[in-house]
């Protein structure tokens, strides 16, 4: 396929986000924490035992959901350096695309800066090509053409055994529905992913939507022509005390993915599911449920078991959405995860926004950054 066969309202096809990987200090604790914690499954591996010298990898896979922990074998390594940086963190968004040396020239054609030349790789279950481009601060996109490759992951993996009767529905996530990046300036990278993968502008909040006492952001949402990748950039607003945008660029050490919103069919069983894990959310004002069910009217589920679990709703013109922020899951204040259930609703729960940020900073006060 070349450029010439993609119609100019889809210049840079994609498929949907094929992984995400960490960049970690200890690739098999983190392995551990989210199967246990959040229902991955390890289905493959590679390091020493697979013949690579210098780093580690395990790949969770939960419904269409891969994570890919790395942490390095070796002093004096990039990944050693980029954990010193930024700590625990995102350091590859990989989309899935048809063509990936197509998506790669016309990337570089539209100003996107290289990081890796396509190549392919194959092994007895076929061949991938991959190719990678930079985006904000040390993040990179992997381009990954998959094609009907039939390995557990990438060549260069080793499968790794699964239960027979395994099917990956672990606490019930299904998908990836949004990764959100903090930036200092965002309409630069919001251009950037307009001119380069031709993804559009959903909708605009500015720091009088999102705005509390001192946490005042602005987001814009960049999402691909179908939806099926959804990029929300935030960059910090004037606030009376400290943004916890600029809080994020702090211990972050610039920009990066500030956190990766998961998707469910049924988020009060994958939030029960959760916490009976252990894992912890940021709870919320006492007045918001009160409010909630005034805002929102009638929905399918009980307030009761919203309440109970923390679960916020927000609506818009096409229905409701369902959605619940972790605490931060490392120790710096950087990344974190939201679990969401779309009813109909595009957004991103703007209406929550003000609930969220107060919940946020009350943390951010505890650690002594507000
Ligand atoms: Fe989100």
């Amino acid at each position: 396929m070349t450029d010439a066969d993609h119609t100019p309202s889809d210049p840079f096809p994609v498929e949907g986000m094929h992984h995400l990987e960490f960049w970690v200090s200890n690739a098999k604790q983190a392995a551990f924490f989210y199967e246990r914690a959040y229902g991955f499954v390890p289905v493959a591996y590679q390091g020493l035992t697979t013949g690579v010298r210098d780093r580690s990898s395990y790949v969770m896979q939960q419904g269409n959901v891969r994570f890919v922990l790395t942490s390095p074998l070796q002093a004096g390594h990039e990944i050693g350096a980029h954990i010193e940086r930024h700590g625990d963190g995102v350091r590859d968004l990989a989309i899935m695309v048809p063509d990936a040396r197509a998506a790669y020239e016309h990337a570089l054609s539209k100003g996107a800066t290289s990081f890796q030349e396509p190549e392919t790789f194959s092994d007895e279950n076929g061949a991938v090509t991959i190719a990678a481009i930079r985006t904000y601060g040390d993040t990179i996109h992997s381009l990954v053409e998959r094609g009907s490759y039939a390995g557990a992951f990438l060549p260069g993996f080793e499968a790794l055994p699964i239960a027979p009767d395994t099917d990956f529905a672990g606490v019930g996530i299904k998908d990836i529905d949004h990764c959100v990046g903090n930036t200092a300036d965002m309409n630069p990278w919001v251009k950037f992913y307009g001119d380069v993968m031709g993804f559009t502008e959903l909708n605009q909040f500015t720091d009088e939507d999102i705005n509390t006492e001192y946490s005042a952001l602005m987001s814009k949402v960049v999402s691909s022509g179908d939806g099926k990748v959804k990029f929300p950039i935030n960059e910090p607003a004037e606030a009376a005390r400290k943004s916890q945008i600029e809080e994020y660029l702090d211990y972050y050490g610039g920009p990066g993915v500030q956190h990766i919103a998961l998707e469910t069919d049924d988020i009060i069983a994958t939030v029960q599911a959760l916490k009976d894990r252990g894992v912890p959310f940021l709870g919320r004002p006492g007045t918001y449920y009160e409010e909630a069910v005034k805002r929102i009217g009638p929905i399918d589920e009980n307030w009761e078991d919203l309440q109970r679990l923390g679960i916020l709703v927000d609506k818009d013109e096409e229905g409701y959405l369902l959605q619940i922020f972790t605490g931060n899951v490392q120790d710096r204040p950087t990344v974190f995860f939201e679990i969401i259930q779309r009813k109909g609703a595009k957004g991103f729960g703007d209406g929550n926004f003000k609930a969220l940020f107060e919940a946020i900073e009350a943390e951010q006060a505890l650690r002594g950054n507000l």
